[in-house]
């Protein structure tokens, strides 16, 4: 039994490493980060960054856009050149919370997130101002967009996150309840930062007061909690992170100063960076709200109160053997083995 799940856990992995570098559920990262943009003091000038929000690596480019909220702009880094230095893609007229980077016929297309001024804005590449897009989205922070344009937006005031489609012009509830707020299944306390696995189409949401991540299947009336049930886990998660083929989830714990890993179906996470606490060392971080990996499985992180994006280099990139993934695995093989067995016997004895 155990061998057959190795050797389908191997063929799985091997399957998908193509393209690009597929990331093992046992990665490590170097826990000592290096900073790639900002300078760790507050400002504005093009190597400087003020409280940087939501981050996105477009990976086609290899270029790092950061929502530096407290300049109102989206900058750019090329981390092809390493270069410190930012360029101002959009000047905004109000601070910008998340950012997506969606690839259309002429290039790059952002969209970002305005919380203070409630809608989503979208700059077209080389455009030199953005146009609303969507419905009105009321403390707007989380965003994604899939590969039909749907726009996915959570509205941490109104309790919900809405899927917008291009083709209708017309916006649905897909997870929580409008203008309900709450701890059980169907309904968020804050919903923050959220990712669709788009094979299947669920929708990871994290709701933020209540320190739990939920996912929505696609159409359901109710959400279920795959990481923080204890409440105890997480203090004020802000994004999450979904591997489409593991269901592997990174999720930045923001009070806790840190990112957490969490395998598909795990009680507890564990942490990947930000063991050493709140702080301004290379491997400390202050308020983290966002991350992304670039196309070689390099871990970005913004750490926000230090006013920079730290990146930890992906140093060990295993498959799962004899780790805590299998173990689950084999664990709740198991327990289902045990389960029919016990089912015979009952049916035996009576
Ligand atoms: C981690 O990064 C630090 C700083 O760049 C470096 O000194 C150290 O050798 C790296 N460790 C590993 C295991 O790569
Ligand atoms: C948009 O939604 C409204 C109600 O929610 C519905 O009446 C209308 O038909 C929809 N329009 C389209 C084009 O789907
Ligand atoms: C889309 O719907 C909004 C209202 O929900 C409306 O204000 C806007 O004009 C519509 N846009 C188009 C192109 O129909
Ligand atoms: C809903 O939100 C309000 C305002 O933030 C808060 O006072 C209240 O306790 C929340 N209710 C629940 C059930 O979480
Ligand atoms: C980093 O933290 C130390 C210790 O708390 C502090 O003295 C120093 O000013 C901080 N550096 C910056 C750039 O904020």
């Amino acid at each position: 039994m155990q061998f057959f799940i190795i050797y389908i856990s191997i063929v799985l992995c091997y399957f998908s490493c193509i393209e690009c570098v597929k990331i093992s559920s046992c990665a490590k990262w170097n826990r000592t980060g290096v900073t790639i943009a900002g300078t760790g003091v507050a400002g504005s000038s093009a190597e400087q960054l003020h409280d940087p929000t939501g981050i996105f690596i477009h990976k086609k480019t290899n270029i790092l856009y950061v929502a530096d909220y407290g300049n109102k702009r989206i900058q750019t880094f090329d981390l092809n050149k390493l270069s410190t230095t930012g360029n101002t893609v959009a000047s905004l007229t109000s601070n910008p919370h998340k950012v997506f980077v969606d690839d259309d016929s002429n290039g790059p297309t952002i969209y970002i997130s305005l919380p203070l001024s409630d809608h989503i804005e979208k700059w077209v590449y080389g455009a030199t101002s953005g146009v609303p897009i969507g419905d009105a989205c009321f403390s707007c922070l989380g965003i994604w967009v899939d590969k039909e344009k749907n726009l996915y937006t959570a509205e941490s005031s109104r309790f919900r996150v809405r899927k917008w489609s291009p083709q209708t012009n017309n916006s649905t509830v897909v997870a929580g309840r409008t203008d309900l707020n709450g701890s059980t299944p169907d309904r968020f306390g804050l919903p923050d930062g959220i990712s669709v696995d788009e094979t299947i189409g669920d929708i990871y949401v994290t709701d933020y007061i209540n320190n739990r991540v939920q996912k929505w299947a696609k159409d359901s009336e109710t959400g279920m909690t795959v990481a923080g049930s204890d409440f105890t886990s997480f203090s004020g998660p802000s994004c999450v992170m979904v591997d489409e083929e593991t269901k592997t989830m990174y999720i930045v714990d923001r009070h806790n100063e840190r990112v957490q890993r969490w395998l598909a179906g795990a009680s507890s996470g564990d942490t990947v960076v930000g063991v050493a606490g709140r702080g301004n060392s290379s491997d400390q971080l202050n308020e983290p709200r966002h991350a992304d990996f670039d196309s070689k499985g390099n871990l970005y992180v913004s750490d926000a109160w230090n006013h920079r994006v730290q990146m930890y280099t992906l140093i060990d990139n295993e498959p799962c053997r004899t780790s805590a993934a299998l173990s689950i695995m084999f664990k709740s093989t198991m327990i289902q083995i045990l389960f029919s067995m016990v089912t015979l016997i009952m049916a035996k004895v009576f």
